[in-house]
Formats: structure tokens, C-alpha cells, sequence
């Protein structure tokens, strides 16, 4: 709940607090962010702060939203300047209380548009303090969504220009969160393409650290999340850690401020490199929402709030999600009416729920250089169309799914030779093609328009039940119609296209893939069901991706997929079994060459699949702890377990091993304690029996080597049923 002592606001969660008060000169200060004490948590409501605990620090230090100029010579949240006539413009930002309202579940500026349902509906308080700069009738109200059983806030800034002189803002950083003092340590998640968020963990040495994205999408180098933790205070599972998302997916940054009193200011919002946005009198800007709580026990409990609040809250709900098959990796380019039906045929037969047709089915597309653009069917790949591989694959009982890339085109293109000056440009400069492709400028009304009208006709035509939305390359020469705001505009028009199409087909499933996992974070979560983590399917390589995903994000909405025994990105060589048991920690796919499978192979993945369907409903809805990762022992362990404790499912995967080393058994978690619980693994043979007292104080060892021979010897897995 939120209560309202004004001028003191309290958010009173499960397991934490967040306060702000407004001082005597009407400033909006931070007053705490802290855990609930067990011995007045019963009470918490009835034991409100004081407020004057903070009232020694430097209001300075305590601003919620310190702008430029006024009390700041210190990084701040906004900067704003105002034209003044004749004189030189005024940067110096003095926002001061004007009122505040409570209200019910306020949308925040990036909440979406296609009114799908999500899993939990029932209204949250909202909190908005409403700022204003009296010298110029500029107001910014900063707004708080308050998810109590979650402990997460969301907060945004509405803003709107009362005045007569143009507002410009410089630097927007929605996100300000004073993280108080202490040594910390950063846990952010970085990669590359193929590599994607790979756990990264850092002291933070005096100065100012940050992650960002330059180009025009969320990126693969960073990712916008993170976890802040005082030194040796906070690991997987004890410990307050702080932590924060942005549900944004264009140039974004967050920036870590350590300063040598040991004060540290967290920042995330838009890049101020190269973005900036005029507001004239009258006009009024909201962005998108900055997602931040504090975990009382340690990463593994930031993860678990943050997928609890994404299942319940962010994604849009349809159920568990379904057993994917995709051709990409078998077929690539090459796509044919015959060769997708005896994929389909074999895919069908081993439990596979929905088949998606990839890339190169469309207009002049072979390969990567002609035909993005043109969303028509090719008539050299589907010869009469695709409603006969549409059809068989419905006979066969799966749903059908196709392939698009909406953002993109290639100048050899029917639609790049209509149109030339609708891909982001600088007149008289070069257009660099990157995969031969230049992207459309989303600044342009018309442009969103054209695709929703191609989209639209092609989900009309198709008994299309589940679109991949990729987006294969980032920003170069990024001239557009609407200036430096085509940093976050691109991002709106995609979100505002993906909303419509979602609003008049909402029986379509979305999967987001950009190149990969270039552009996963909770604001696209709000459009796609599920994201094409990586690339790279090389089992061992995605565990470490895959552990860099739970970080941040639901275990419902991670792809994964088995492919082909010797992997296509790594070359290596890898057994079913940990193929399998890494890509069950997700929404379980399959993309391997079928038509290269024995008889026995296929037997095996179709004892896979339907053990996959016995525990999906524990890893896509459960809680997810993880028990061991890569970086300490060369072993993954992961755990899902059902809210009410009936069931888990364990999950090991050991990367390398030394001969004789025992794997240090992993107590697990979330059990109840007098429970008898039977293990079994994904044959139904039973293991061992043990109380939940057992498991989750002596908990359950890995002995290698185990399951019989091990294909080479570098990586093996099982995953238990509890
Ligand atoms: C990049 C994606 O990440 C791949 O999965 C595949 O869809 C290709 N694009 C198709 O061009």
C-alpha cells in the first residue's frame, strides 16, 4: 500500500519500503528505500517512518529528480532549457510541489496499447507528485506505480510545457535512484551478438560507471537492467540488493555515480548521446516507466520479484507456451513447400505444438540481400502460395508461424524503389548497408501505416498463429524526419505497430528476435510472449546466456532450442540429454535438421517432449532459484518450484569437471519442510525419496560421471522431477 502522511509518502511492500517526502522549500526528496523488518513487518503499516531520519542529509543527495542548476553540480536527472526571447536561454531547472494524487493503476508511458490481458488484473495504487518550475510554467509530474507483492515501483515523468518559451530537454533520465552510501558492487549483463547477456559483476571504483545502447535499439552490448548490492553484504540468496529496469527499447543508458563520500546515485533513462526533444507551449511528454525494487534476499530474490512481476504483470497472457519448432537452422534461405512439410511431418510426430516457417519464404528473398520490404509469398519458394504447408501443418495438429522483419529493407526492394527516402538517411551522404539492409525511419507516420497495412493483410490471408519479429541490424547515418528524437521514436512507432496488430489479431503469438537477443527488456516484454535469446544454440554456450537472462527476465519468456547434435555456431559436439535439459530451463524449441534424425533419435526427443510438457507449467510459471552457476563451479543448477510447494523440478548441467570431484550439493529451496518428495527423472524412474527438510539442508549432490556414457566429455546434464 501507499500511504499518504503528506508531505510523507510511504510504499510499504511484502518485504521492503520506499519513502519520499517533500521539505519545507517544497523539493521532492528521497527519505528511504529499505527493508521491512521481520519483528514490524505485522505492524508495518501501523509503524510508519518519521521522515526526519533523512532530514541530516544534503537535500542535494536526497532529490528524486535532480535536475541542472538549482542545488546540482552533480550528475543530474533532467536538463531542460528554456528560450527567453532575446536573452540567453535558462538552464537552470527549480522544480517545487504543487500537489499530489493517489490514484488507481494509472498507465505509465510504456505500458501497451493493445489491450491484451495480463495474468493478474486487479488495480495498484499510483502515486503522482506533480513538480512545477513556476519561472516558467513548466510541470513534471513524477509518477510511481506501486506492485506491492512484488515490491517493485515503476516510475515515469509526465511532463508538459505550461509556458510560452520552448522547452528543450537535454537529458532525460526518467530513472534517479539514491542507492545512499557504501561500497557497492554492480552485477549488469553484457555480451555481443552470439554472446548475449553474460553475468558481469564489478566493484564500483569512485567515479561514474555506465551501460548504454547507441543504437536505436535496446543492444546486445548491455542490457538494461541491474543489480547493486554493498560489498560482500548480499549473494545468490541472502543480502539486500537493489535493483532496477528500464521497460524501454531504444538508445537508452544507466549510469552508476560513486562518489567519495561513498554516496552513489543511480541514473537510467534516455541516452543524452545525440537525443534531445523540444516541447512547445502546450505540448507534454511522457516516458517510458524505470522498474525498480529491492530484493531482501540477494540476486536469486531480485530475479524471483522481477519474473513475478513480468508473469503477472508485463506479458501478455495465453496460457503456457507452446513447444516451437523453427526451420531456420535447418533450412536457412532455403526454404521450400516440400522441404517445410517433411520437416513439419517429423516435428508433428514428436510433440511440437506450433511449426515456424523463418526466413527467405517472401517476394525476391533467397539470401540476405533482396526481398526485405516486399511482404509477400515468393513464388518460386511456395509455387501455389503457402496455404497448402499452412493446411498440412494444421492437419498434423500443430499451428502454423512465420518469419518477419518488419523495421528493415533492402534497397533491392519493390518497396526501397518506390520509396528511397523512407530509410533513416543524411541527405547527400552514404547509406551503409549492414546484411544488405537499411532501416525504415520509424519517424515517419506513414511508413508505421504502410507496415501495418502489409502485416495486417498478411495475418488476414494466412491462418497465421505466431509471428518472430526480428530486427537484424543496428544504426548507422540515422537522419530521420524527426531528428535526434528518432532515438526514442523508432522504439515508440515499433511498440505503437506491435500494439495495433496484437489489438486487431489477439489470438497471435509474438516471439521478439533481434539478431538474436538484441532486444530483450521489459518493454518489449509488454508486446512479445517470448524472445529468440541468442543465436548461439551450443548447449554449454547458452547456459551461460541463459543464466544471464534469469538475471533479469521470466523464464517463460526465454526461447530455447535444441539443435543439431554437432552445433552449427560452435562446431561442438553436444549429448541429447544436455541439449535438452538446457533448452527445458525456458520455453522449450526445437530447430535441429530432422531429417537427419534415426529412428531412436526421434524416439528420445519424443520422450523429451512430453517430459517437457509434465514440468512446463513449474518452469514457466514457478519460481526459479539458482542454486549454482557457471562462474563458481563450472556447474549450473538450477530450480523450479510450484507456489504451493507440491512439486520442483531440478536442473544440473556440469560444464567441466575434475576426475573425483563431487559437485558441492545444492540445498534447495522453496520446499515444505515435512513433505516426503519421490525424485524421478524424465523416464518416470525414481531416484531417491527425501523430506523437504533433506533437500533443502543437505540437498542433492552430482556425481560424475552419471547417466552412462557422455557423447564427448565436456558438459553433461540431468534434470529431476520432484
Ligand atoms: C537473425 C535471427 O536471429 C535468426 O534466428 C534468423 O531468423 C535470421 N535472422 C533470419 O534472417
Amino acid at each position: 500500500m501507499i500511504l499518504d502522511t503528506h508531505p510523507l509518502f510511504q510504499f510499504l511492500g511484502k518485504t521492503s519500503f520506499y519513502a519520499i517526502r517533500i521539505d519545507g522549500e517544497g523539493r521532492l526528496l528521497h527519505a528511504g528505500h529499505g527493508p521491512i523488518l521481520a519483528t514490524s513487518s505485522d505492524s508495518a503499516s501501523s509503524a510508519p517512518m518519521t521522515g526526519g531520519y533523512f532530514v541530516r542529509e544534503w537535500a542535494g543527495n536526497s532529490l528524486e529528480l535532480p535536475g541542472f542548476g538549482d542545488l546540482s553540480n552533480d550528475e543530474v536527472a533532467l536538463k531542460i532549457s528554456f528560450a527567453k526571447g532575446g536573452e540567453p536561454p535558462v538552464r537552470d531547472l527549480r522544480l517545487r510541489y504543487a500537489g499530489h494524487s493517489l490514484a488507481g493503476d494509472a498507465r505509465s508511458g510504456s505500458d501497451p496499447d493493445h489491450g491484451l490481458p495480463t495474468r493478474v488484473r486487479s488495480p495498484r495504487q499510483t502515486l503522482k507528485v506533480e513538480l512545477f518550475d513556476a519561472l516558467f510554467d513548466f510541470r513534471v509530474t513524477v509518477c510511481y506505480r506501486f506492485t506491492p507483492e512484488h515490491d517493485i515501483i515503476e516510475r515515469w515523468l509526465e511532463m508538459k510545457n505550461f509556458g510560452s518559451s520552448v522547452a528543450t530537454v537535454e537529458q532525460c533520465f526518467w530513472g534517479a535512484l539514491p542507492a545512499g552510501h557504501g561500497t557497492w558492487e554492480l552485477t549488469h549483463l553484457d555480451g555481443f551478438w552470439a554472446t548475449e547477456t553474460h553475468i558481469n559483476r564489478e566493484i564500483l571504483r569512485f567515479g561514474t560507471k555506465s551501460i548504454e545502447s547507441r543504437t536505436i535499439h535496446t543492444g546486445a552490448l548491455h542490457n538494461p537492467a541491474f543489480f547493486l548490492n554493498r560489498t560482500n553484504r548480499a549473494g545468490f540468496d541472502f543480502g539486500e540488493v537493489w535493483f532496477g529496469a528500464l521497460a524501454f527499447s531504444g538508445n537508452w543508458k544507466m549510469s552508476f555515480h560513486a562518489r567519495h563520500d561513498l554516496f552513489l546515485r543511480a541514473f537510467a533513462g534516455y541516452n543524452p548521446y545525440d537525443c534531445e526533444f523540444s516541447l512547445s507551449p502546450g505540448a507534454s511528454h511522457s516516458t517510458p516507466a524505470f522498474l525498480f525494487g529491492l530484493s531482501v534476499d540477494g540476486w536469486n530474490g531480485a530475479s524471483r520479484r522481477l519474473h513475478g512481476f513480468q508473469r503477472d504483470r508485463i506479458l501478455p497472457f495465453v496460457g503456457d507456451r507452446p513447444v516451437v519448432y523453427n526451420s531456420w537452422e535447418a533450412t536457412s534461405f532455403g526454404v521450400t513447400e516440400t522441404n517445410q512439410k517433411n520437416l513439419a511431418a517429423i516435428a508433428a510426430s514428436l510433440g511440437v505444438e506450433v511449426f515456424v516457417l523463418d526466413d527467405g519464404w517472401f517476394s525476391s528473398r533467397r539470401n540476405a540481400e533482396a526481398g526485405l520490404g516486399d511482404w509477400w509469398v515468393s513464388k518460386d519458394a511456395f509455387p501455389d502460395g503457402l496455404a497448402p504447408l499452412v493446411e498440412e501443418v494444421e492437419r498434423l495438429g500443430m499451428k502454423f508461424g512465420i518469419w518477419i522483419e518488419p523495421e528493415m529493407v533492402n534497397p533491392d526492394s519493390e518497396l526501397y524503389r518506390a520509396h528511397p527516402e523512407w530509410v533513416l538517411h543524411y541527405p547527400g551522404r552514404p547509406r551503409t548497408e549492414m546484411r544488405g539492409q537499411l532501416i525504415l525511419d520509424f519517424g515517419r507516420q506513414e511508413v508505421v501505416d504502410y507496415l501495418y497495412g502489409t502485416i495486417s493483410e498478411l495475418l488476414r490471408t494466412h491462418r497465421i498463429y505466431y509471428i518472430k519479429w526480428d530486427m537484424n541490424r543496428t544504426a548507422s547515418e540515422a537522419g530521420s524526419v524527426v531528428g535526434k528524437e528518432i532515438w526514442f521514436r523508432h522504439c515508440e512507432g515499433v511498440y505503437r505497430l506491435l500494439d495495433r496488430l496484437r489489438r486487431e489479431f489477439p489470438l497471435v503469438s509474438f516471439q521478439g528476435c533481434s539478431a538474436g537477443g538484441s532486444r530483450v527488456d521489459a518493454g518489449m516484454m509488454a508486446r512479445v510472449d517470448e524472445f529468440w535469446t541468442s543465436d548461439n544454440t551450443d548447449a554449454l554456450c547458452r547456459v551461460a546466456i541463459q543464466e544471464g537472462f534469469n538475471y533479469a527476465y521470466a523464464p517463460r519468456a526465454m526461447s530455447c532450442w535444441v539443435t543439431d547434435e554437432r552445433n552449427d555456431q560452435t562446431g561442438r559436439v553436444s549429448s541429447l540429454a544436455l541439449r535438452f535439459d538446457v533448452a527445458m530451463r525456458g520455453a522449450l524449441g526445437i530447430g535441429t535438421n530432422l531429417l537427419h534424425l534415426s529412428e531412436k533419435e526421434k524416439e528420445e526427443y519424443r520422450e523429451r517432449v512430453a517430459f517437457y510438457k509434465t514440468i512446463r507449467h513449474l518452469v514457466q510459471n514457478g519460481d526459479c532459484y539458482r542454486l549454482a552457476e557457471l562462474a563458481e563451479h563450472q556447474a549450473s543448477v538450477w530450480q523450479f518450484v510450484a507456489g504451493d510447494a507440491s512439486e520442483a523440478v531440478v536442473s544440473f548441467v556440469v560444464a567441466s569437471h575434475r576426475t573425483a570431484q563431487v559437485l558441492p550439493a545444492c540445498p534447495l529451496k522453496g520446499l515444505d519442510a515435512g513433505a516426503v518428495y519421490t525424485a524421478k527423472d524424465y523416464r518416470g524412474e525414481t531416484f531417491f525419496q527425501a523430506t523437504g527438510r533433506e533437500l533443502m539442508t543437505l540437498g542433492v549432490g552430482v556425481r560424475f560421471p552419471q547417466d552412462g556414457p557422455i557423447l564427448i566429455d565436456i558438459g553433461f546434464s540431468r534434470t529431476l522431477h520432484l
